[in-house]
């Protein structure tokens, strides 16, 4: 769908589960805030995912495995792709933060495609070490469980983003 008559995308990375903060999830903190965003910009959703999904469902085995899969440099192999990217003049990309980084599997993502004549803006959750420069960062915990702040949040970045 469009916004004006940009086609947008709103591509993320999330896990349910265990999560900090928030405590087992059915759905991940930056989906909720993914699908606000798709909501009010009328964009399409597309959830990264791995091939070979071996994430642990609880905390603190997820932050040990995301540790060893960041210093591997790791680029896992994602399920599928946006149906005909090129044809997006826009992308919403949105992950949590971990260990200061995008998830690997985001940077598979985005190493996949050339974005470069795309309008990218980058969203983020995290629990306290804040997020992406010119982009959107929020609390994780806020995502999940404070609809009306998330909501206000994003409505003033997307305004001043012009959507
Ligand atoms: C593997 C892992 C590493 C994390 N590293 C950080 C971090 O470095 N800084 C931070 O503020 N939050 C960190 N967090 C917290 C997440 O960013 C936060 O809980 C986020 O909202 C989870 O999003 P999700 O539910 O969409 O997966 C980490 C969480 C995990 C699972």
């Amino acid at each position: 769908m469009t916004a004006g008559n940009k086609k947008i995308l709103v591509a993320y990375f999330s896990r349910a589960g265990e999560q900090y903060a928030v405590g087992n999830v059915n759905v991940g903190n930056t989906a909720i805030i993914a699908k606000l965003i798709a909501d009010k910009t009328g964009g399409d959703l597309f959830e990264i995912r791995v091939k070979n999904d071996n994430y642990p469902n609880t905390y603190d085995a997820l932050t040990r495995y995301a540790q060893a899969e960041k210093q591997a440099h790791a680029r896992p192999e994602l399920i599928g792709q946006p149906d005909n990217i090129y044809k997006y003049d826009v992308v919403f990309l949105g992950y949590p933060n971990w260990w200061g980084d995008m998830p690997m599997p985001v940077h598979t993502f985005m190493e996949s495609f050339d974005l470069s004549n795309k309008e990218v803006h980058h969203f983020c959750t995290h629990e306290g070490s804040g997020g992406v420069l010119d982009g959107f960062a929020i609390y994780g915990h806020i995502a999940q469980n404070n609809k009306s702040e998330s909501d206000k949040k994003l409505t003033q970045w997307l305004a001043e983003l012009g959507y």
